[in-house]
Formats: structure tokens, C-alpha cells, sequence
């Protein structure tokens, strides 16, 4: 059955080249991004932050609490993922504690090489969803592109935090996902990483088509980048709909330090429209003159990075591959 939110946001969509600003009105953000920090322990082989592209930043939990005060109402879930791994900042479980009480959804993107050293705050801190990369069925295949992880360690906590949620109260998180990028380093491992996720005992595995371009200046070896698309095209990510318009318009993110940007795949702060904290509002920012400005220019296709961003639909996860167990 399609949701009233669906509804709205199918109007809002088709509202949005005509009067954006009124199609935002009309179906305003439900989610947003929240950068916990832009560091990372591991280099995957095409995220910016993984070539060391990005400079280190960390939220901490007053600004965290200040940011929350200032979200609208509409806003009820977190995705916390950008750029960095929010397991990075050691105070990550006390954040999600926080918004939690606070009543908002949580969902946390990680690459799990971590866990180990939270997973009982983590079923303790009431988080919704967690979703764990683990792209690769043998340490071979998985660390091609997660360079600098260890297949067996993220395996093991994974398992770990399925087996400590089974035996909590709660139940947290509700959700445990299991993330797989395709590239030509894991395509031919499909059956062999579905099983795993079965063994683990993980409620989804998600498999995602890969960005493989995130803009040359980012990447020195945009051929090696281009090389990791897998070769067969259904797993690949296909071109952009007639008619596409950005999911993004209707998210954006939030930096370590209170700026609003549009999307998640500025990784410079490029589309910058400004800084909640030092505007006291989320609002004035969001609906304000360099929102709107920036808004056209992404709606006319003028905008610096979406000719080149991979960004084709919502959350480019390939259904026909993609198991739920739970
Ligand atoms: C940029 S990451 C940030 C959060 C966290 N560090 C992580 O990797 O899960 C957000 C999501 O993008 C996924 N991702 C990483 N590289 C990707 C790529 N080349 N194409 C598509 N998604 C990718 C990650 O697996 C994760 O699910
Ligand atoms: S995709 Fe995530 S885990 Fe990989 S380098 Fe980027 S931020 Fe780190
Ligand atoms: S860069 Fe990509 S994700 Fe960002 S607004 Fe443009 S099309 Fe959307």
C-alpha cells in the first residue's frame, strides 16, 4: 500500500521544477544526514575520505544537543553517514542515546571494523537500524576495496552484535543490515555473500550498485575508479530516468560543526547554503536566499557536481539480489 508520505512526495516531485520552494513547503525533509565525523579508519578505493581528501572533524555531544534543538519537527529520523565513520568518534553511542530520547528514528552507516569495542553500548543506546558493510565473502575480495579492514574482524562483529541483541531486553537496534557494494572485485561472489549474511544471522543484506565517480579532483586515477564497475550491467548503476530529480533536494546533511549542505556526495562543502549553528536556525537556512539560489542551479543542472554524481535514485539497492530474513 503507498503511504501518505509517498503520496505527498510524489506531488512534491512533480511540484518541484515548477515551484521548488513550494513543492518543499508542501512535502518538507523527513530525514537528514548527520555527520558524526569526517575521519575514517579504513581507505576504501573510490570514497574521497578514504584517498585522504578530507580534513578531520569531530562532533561532539554538545553541538550534537544544539543541532537537535534546532531541527523542525518534520525532521524525525537521523542518517547518521557522510563522510568518515561515525564509530570514529567514541561518543557516538551517547549521541544516538540522545536522539533517541529525543524520539528520533536512528540509522547508523558503518563500516564495522569497530564494533567490537561498543556492541554492548550499541544494543544498550536504543538505535534503530545499523547497516555494516561487508562487501566480500573471503578477506581477498573485501579488502580490494575496503583497504585497510579485516574481513574476519568485521565478520566476527557482526555476528557478535546479532548474538548480544538476541539475548537483550530491547531488542536494539531493531534493525541490523548487512551492506554489499558491487564491483568487479565481489560481483561473482553474490551467493557465497548472501549465504554469509544468512549464517550471520543479519535481518537484511542490501546489495548497492557502485558510484564509481565521485569527481576527478577527488581521485588521482579516475581509470582505476572507472575499472571497478562490475561487468555484468544489471549489477551496475544504470543511467539517470527521464525526468530525474534529485532525491537530495528533499535531505541534505549536516556537518560536524552545524554547516547545511545539499547532499552527501559534496564532499568539499561546495553546495554549502550555510552554518545552523551561527544562524540559530534551521529553518532560515534551509528556505533561505542561498538555498534557493543553490536549488536552481541543482534543478537546472548548472550545479558544479551533478553532471558527474552518481546519484540516479533514492537508495540504489539492487532488489532482485537483495534478501530479507527477519
Ligand atoms: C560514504 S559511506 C559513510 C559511512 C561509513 N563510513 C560506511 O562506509 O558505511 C555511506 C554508504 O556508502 C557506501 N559506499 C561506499 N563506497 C561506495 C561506492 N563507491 N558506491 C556506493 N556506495 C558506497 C558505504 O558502504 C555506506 O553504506
Ligand atoms: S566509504 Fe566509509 S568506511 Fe570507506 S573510506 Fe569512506 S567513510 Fe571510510
Ligand atoms: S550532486 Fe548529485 S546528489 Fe548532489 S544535488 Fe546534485 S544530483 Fe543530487
Amino acid at each position: 500500500m503507498i503511504g501518505k508520505r509517498s503520496l505527498r512526495k510524489a506531488a512534491s516531485a512533480r511540484l518541484m521544477k515548477i515551484d521548488p520552494e513550494l513543492a518543499l513547503r508542501f512535502c518538507p525533509p523527513s530525514s537528514i544526514s548527520v555527520e558524526l565525523t569526517s575521519a575514517c579508519n579504513i581507505r576504501c578505493f573510490c570514497c574521497p575520505v578514504g584517498q585522504g581528501k578530507i580534513p578531520k572533524g569531530r562532533m561532539s555531544l554538545s553541538t550534537f544537543r544544539q543541532i537537535l534543538g534546532l531541527l523542525p519537527r518534520h525532521i524525525r529520523k537521523l542518517d547518521f553517514s557522510h563522510r568518515g565513520d561515525p564509530t570514529v568518534n567514541r561518543a557516538f553511542p551517547e549521541l544516538v542515546r540522545h536522539a533517541q530520547r529525543k524520539g528520533y528514528q536512528t540509522d547508523l552507516y558503518t563500516n564495522g571494523l569497530l564494533l567490537d569495542r561498543y556492541i554492548d553500548e550499541i544494543v544498550e543506546c536504543g538505535l534503530t537500524t545499523i547497516r555494516i558493510d561487508l562487501d566480500g565473502a573471503s578477506q581477498e575480495s573485501y579488502a580490494r576495496y575496503r583497504n585497510g579492514s579485516s574481513f574476519e574482524r568485521v565478520r566476527d562483529n557482526i555476528s557478535r552484535l546479532v548474538e548480544v541483541r538476541a539475548a537483550s531486553k530491547g531488542g536494539y537496534p531493531r534493525n541490523i543490515f548487512m551492506i554489499c557494494v558491487v564491483s568487479t572485485f565481489n560481483e561473482d561472489e553474490i551467493p557465497e555473500i548472501q549465504a554469509l549474511a544468512r549464517t550471520l544471522g543479519v535481518d537484511q543484506v542490501l546489495f548497492k550498485t557502485a558510484i564509481t565517480s565521485y569527481g576527478g579532483k577527488y581521485y588521482n586515477d579516475q581509470a582505476a575508479q572507472d575499472d571497478i564497475a562490475p561487468k555484468n550491467r544489471a549489477l551496475a548503476r544504470q543511467p539517470r530516468a527521464e525526468g530525474f530529480v534529485c532525491p537530495f533536494l528533499w535531505r541534505g546533511a549536516i556537518l560536524h560543526n552545524g554547516d547545511l549542505i545539499m547532499c552527501t556526495v559534496d564532499f568539499e562543502g561546495e553546495y554549502r547554503i550555510g552554518n545552523i549553528l551561527e544562524e540559530n536556525s534551521y529553518k532560515r537556512v534551509f528556505f533561505g536566499p542561498r538555498a534557493r539560489a543553490m536549488r536552481k542551479r541543482i534543478l537546472s543542472g548548472t550545479a558544479p557536481l551533478c553532471g558527474s554524481c552518481g546519484v540516479v535514485d533514492e537508495n540504489h539497492y539492487i532488489p532482485e539480489i537483495s534478501l530479507t530474513f527477519a
